[in-house]
């Protein structure tokens, strides 16, 4: 009840600024950039459909927007030096065009050293607010419209009318949902803990009825979302679990593909592994961050599993789940990594054979365990072993694509490629790349597609009649 009341009033800040745009003639347009990982660009989504809400449309670019939104990310420390450089170059903007405003959101903001550098080198921003307080986006930025000066409201934690509006999906045909937010995990290097606060489920009613509106709204593919997915529903009190979750989606009549991200390999049990062989429309795809091969370095990143057990998982997983692709994340330079523990991470991805690696050189994030361990590696090494590690990774990767040669594949048509528009590029269900001959009709069909080339990262194929 009262929840609904929360997301009452900022339908009346919605008017309002309505209002205050149709005052001011002509059509209001905005911009968002989205820093980092796959829940800040479904959160930048879900700005954008307030936005839409508010009467603003999508600009094509900062020039031309009258609201310019920076969703941010501080997982490493280039992502923040992204922002203060894009930064600077809005001085310009902001001379040339002072009714254009500014905001600030996202993770970086949840930082006290963030929001002092901006107040002092920054002046030109006029709204600022963090991952807990996006809900009430509608009612800040009508304060920012109808007043002068920063305004920064950042929350220290969640509140309970924690409450998502209506996305903007970026694809007709795929959408993610969120399924929970935050981390209880405190991986040593990780900022994430403290700027997306402790683990909250979302109810599964709020997830069904979203993805049952999704559906029939054209969506045949969803991507579940969350830092942990595993342990979704470990917060609530009603017993629900993940692959309770699991099953629940896949049988709701419409949707084709299922996906998930991240798994925690400490919380990846067999009955989530028996759901995705079981269920159809569960995509054959495991995302299972290793970091590193190493034990001791695992024990000091707070990973919680060793070597061994990643693998026993990674076994299981080939064992029930047959053509299944796996892909994962790894941190090189991690403080006091050795030669031999770096050897232990070529090991492991020589054990695995991976479709896909996110790689990332070890950023110091203050506040961190890992920041005040000595022994931080010296980024000469780290870089020397970081192309290493993408020459094996790499090599791996072309020896996998390179099997589906010659095989028929099922594509889910996504874009007509940019670069050749006389080329449609798609999705596998293990999530590779795959560019064909064909036009935009094709867009959201799944089709046969037979694979005639590999190229490391990509598929080149051919549509079967
Ligand atoms: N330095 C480098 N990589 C990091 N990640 C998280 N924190 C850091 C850090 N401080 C990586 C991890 C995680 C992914 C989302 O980002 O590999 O799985
Ligand atoms: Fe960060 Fe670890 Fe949580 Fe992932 S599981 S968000 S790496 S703390």
């Amino acid at each position: 009840m009262q929840k609904n009341n929360k997301i009452f009033e900022q339908k009346k800040y919605i008017e309002l600024v309505k209002e205050l745009n149709r005052a001011d003639l002509g059509q209001k347009t905005a911009y968002i950039s989205t820093f980092g990982c796959q829940m800040n660009a479904h959160d930048s989504e879900i700005l954008l459909g307030m936005l839409y809400e508010m009467g603003y449309s999508k600009a094509e670019n900062e020039k031309e927007a009258d609201v310019i939104i920076y969703n941010t990310c501080c997982v490493r420390e280039n992502a923040e030096n992204k922002v203060y450089g894009n930064l600077g170059n809005l001085k310009k903007i902001k001379e040339e065009r002072p009714s254009v405003k500014i905001v600030l959101c996202g993770c970086m903001m949840q930082q006290d050293t963030v929001i002092e550098k901006i107040k002092e080198s920054y002046r030109n921003v006029d709204l600022i607010f963090g991952t807990f307080n996006m809900h009430v986006f509608p009612e800040l930025l009508h304060m920012a419209l109808t007043s002068n000066g920063m305004i920064i409201d950042v929350w220290e934690t969640h509140d309970e009318f924690e409450a998502e509006a209506a996305a903007i999906r970026q694809y007709k045909h795929k959408s993610s949902v969120n399924i929970m937010y935050g981390c209880n995990n405190f991986c040593s290097y990780c900022i994430v803990p403290y700027v997306r606060g402790r683990e909250r489920s979302r109810p599964k009613t709020d997830i069904i009825n979203e993805i049952k509106g999704l559906v029939s709204d054209g969506v045949i593919e969803i991507v579940l979302l969350g830092q942990n997915v595993n342990s979704y529903g470990n917060d609530l009190i009603n017993g629900e679990s993940f692959t309770g979750l699991l099953y629940e989606i896949s049988a709701i009549k419409g949707i084709n593909r299922i996906r998930f991200m991240t798994s925690h390999p400490k919380d990846l049990s067999d009955e989530i592994i028996y759901a995705i062989r079981d269920c159809e429309n569960i995509c054959n795809h495991i995302h299972l961050p290793i970091q590193s091969g190493s034990n001791r370095i695992l024990e000091l990143m707070n990973r919680k599993y060793s070597k061994e057990d990643y693998l026993s998982r990674i076994a299981k997983i080939k064992q029930e789940i047959p053509n299944v692709s796996i892909t994962t994340d790894i941190i090189v330079g991690f403080p006091s990594e050795s030669e031999e523990d770096f050897l232990e991470t070529l090991d492991i991805i020589k054990k695995v054979g991976y479709s896909t690696a996110y790689t990332f050189l070890y950023s110091k994030r203050t506040g961190t365990p890992a920041a005040n361990m000595c022994d931080q590696v010296p980024e000469s090494i780290a870089k020397e072993r970081f192309n290493r590690l993408l020459k094996l990774l790499n090599d791996g990767i072309y020896e996998i694509n390179k099997k589906l040669v010659g095989e028929t594949v099922s594509v889910l048509a996504e874009e007509v490629n940019e670069k050749d528009n006389s080329l449609v590029s798609g999705k596998t269900y293990s999530n590779t790349t795959v560019h064909f001959k064909g036009d935009k009709s094709l867009i959201g069909q799944i089709l046969n597609i037979k694979i005639t080339e590999c190229k490391t990262f990509y598929l080149i194929g051919e549509l079967l009649a």
